[in-house]
């Protein structure tokens, strides 16, 4: 009895302390302290863009030297990775983005945020014109901002390599929009296939639903939407959810090409069981409003109908204000895949006023959020050793001019020194993990300058706890542990919006 009692007394200690600890934290997260103000005698960086490379930039720069304006068309940040479950409704959008003004206004010095476009980067004159392009705006037209550095990290677009229909007839997952939008198509398809006196044949297109691209976008979005199907549709529609079919269309020979063999062919055997069908080797070469036109593995072609296709990833493509800003650097900035930069991420004939990286770049790095997120620490904290090795230099002219001793002035020559060996980037692989659909995920971990591959319910239970300790804030981590607790308990709903 006394050990239960115990037992009992440190439970509700360690339950009341963790409480106590998250209430205490998302206190001081919700009341931030006053900020500097703008300092005139400060560099001035503007920020272009608001995702994994803008975000991680900005939490690991020091805003006490320098002030900086944030210009992005979306005034949050989205943590991609886990978009794959919105569609279906096993997470809520707002669960996975973050306000850019709440990551700003915990920084020491003001940064200011516009809610804009950027149109054009004019490197000669150091400036950007942007402008607000949501569809309410004031009366300000294009207004232009001058920078002593630019940070450029405006990502890249979907490429759907000029396929006919493609743009106008699927859907896309990229943006959060993307995702809600697919969500009430996919529940749109469903009701449109209750509705009575259809022929079984325009029943089953409405209830086709077609990825394009075996990439892990696909591959997620294929296994979220299966879990949807049995695990809800097959309740609250019994009759239409033995008719649904999911349909992978792949043009290489396998899907996952950067997973390893093995969980390449543990995927395919999983989705084999879920009754997903991959064509592999298949290329998607038109899609009209109902259906999609491939060229199969022997070269003919073949039309599939459908009621929803998802272009899911499929490359990326670059937009036309980074198009724009390689032509006006000419021969430095020839490569169609992207921007030119160095080691340390100075954009190549920008005379090292502009850093670049992320999705817009073209680096020996896929095009990963995790890539962007490190080249972003790396550059935040580049500009941190980048002014206090301002202020070292500062330090010694002044020690000169007052004729300082000899020793004091060797001292702070030999800080100088060393705050002004920048390191080049290098990038950590900490893995690849994919989640693939009845609550099975897959790793690809470097283990010991090797690779550890594993797949199934434990790497499912991994795969969480991984993009639960990446999520943004402690606000997103309980938002998205009661979504899934959520679904657990209720289900995901099924209601159009
Ligand atoms: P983005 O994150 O795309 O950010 C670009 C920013 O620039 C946005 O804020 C945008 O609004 C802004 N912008 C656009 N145009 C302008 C303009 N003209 N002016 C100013 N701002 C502009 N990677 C992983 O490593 N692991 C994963 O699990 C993973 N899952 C993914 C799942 C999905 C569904 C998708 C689509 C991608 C996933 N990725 C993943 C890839 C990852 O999201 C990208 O590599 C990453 O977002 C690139 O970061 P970025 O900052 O370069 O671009
Ligand atoms: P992707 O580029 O990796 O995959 C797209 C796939 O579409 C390719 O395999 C390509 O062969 C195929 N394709 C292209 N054109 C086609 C056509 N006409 N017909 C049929 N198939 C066609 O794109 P994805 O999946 O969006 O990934 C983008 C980046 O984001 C990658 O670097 C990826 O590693 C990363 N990412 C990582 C995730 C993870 O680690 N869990 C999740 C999602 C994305």
């Amino acid at each position: 009895r006394t050990f239960l009692q115990i037992l009992g007394r440190v439970t509700l200690t360690v339950i009341l302390t963790s409480g106590g600890l998250i209430y205490y934290s998302a206190w001081k997260d919700r009341h931030p302290g006053d900020q500097l103000p703008h300092d005139p005698t400060k560099k001035t960086i503007v920020v272009l863009g608001s995702g994994w490379a803008a975000i991680s930039m900005l939490k690991s720069l020091d805003t006490q030297e320098y002030n900086v304006v944030v210009i992005s068309p979306r005034n949050y940040f989205l943590f991609t990775p886990l978009l794959p479950s919105v569609p279906v409704g096993t997470i809520d959008p707002r669960s996975i983005i973050q306000p850019t003004r709440y990551i700003t206004r915990h920084k020491a010095r003001r940064v200011l945020v516009y809610e804009g476009e950027a149109l054009a980067v004019d490197p000669n004159a150091k400036s950007v014109t942007f402008q607000d392009t949501s569809p309410i705006r004031g009366e300000g037209g294009p207004s232009t901002i001058e920078y002593d550095y630019l940070v450029y990290a405006v990502g890249a677009e979907t490429q759907t390599f000029g396929i006919p229909g493609a743009k106008e007839n699927s859907c896309f997952l990229k943006e959060l929009w993307d995702a809600e939008q697919l969500r009430s198509k996919t529940m749109d398809c469903i009701e449109s296939a209750a509705f009575p006196g259809q022929r079984d044949e325009e029943v089953n297109r409405l209830l086709h639903m077609v990825v394009v691209g075996g990439g892990p976008t696909g591959i997620e979005l294929a296994g979220e939407l299966h879990d949807f199907v049995v695990d809800d549709l097959r309740k609250w529609y019994p009759e239409l959810a033995e008719k649904v079919r999911i349909t992978l269309i792949e043009a290489l020979p396998n899907v996952l090409p950067m997973f390893s063999k093995q969980l390449i062919t543990y995927t395919e055997q999983t989705f084999k069981q879920n009754n997903i069908d991959i064509l592999t080797k298949t290329m998607v070469k038109e899609i009209k409003p109902k259906s999609v036109v491939v060229q199969d593995p022997t070269g003919a072609k073949v039309e599939i109908p459908f009621g929803l296709l998802v272009w899911a990833g499929v490359r990326n493509t670059l937009r036309p204000i980074t198009k724009d800003l390689m032509a006006k650097l000419g021969q430095a900035q020839t490569n169609r895949r992207g921007l030119t930069v160095d080691d340390n991420m100075v954009l190549a004939g920008s005379n090292g006023s502009i850093y670049s990286f992320g999705d817009c770049t073209a680096t020996s790095y896929a095009p990963t959020a995790q890539v962007a997120a490190q080249q972003g620490t790396y550059v935040g904290k580049l500009f941190n050793q980048m002014a206090q090795l301002a202020k070292l230099e500062a330090e010694l002219a002044q020690l000169k001019k007052e004729k300082a001793d000899l020793n004091e002035i060797d001292v702070v020559n030999k800080k100088i020194v060393k705050a002004s060996k920048m390191k080049p980037f290098q990038y950590s692989h900490q893995g690849s993990l994919a989640y693939i659909g009845s609550d099975k995920a897959i790793a690809d971990l470097p283990f010991l300058n090797g690779n550890f591959s594993s797949g199934g319910v434990a790497t499912f239970l991994f795969w969480r706890s991984a993009y639960m300790s990446n999520l943004f804030s402690l606000r997103n981590r309980c938002l998205v542990l009661i979504d899934w607790a959520k679904v657990a308990i209720f289900g995901r709903d099924v209601s159009r919006d």
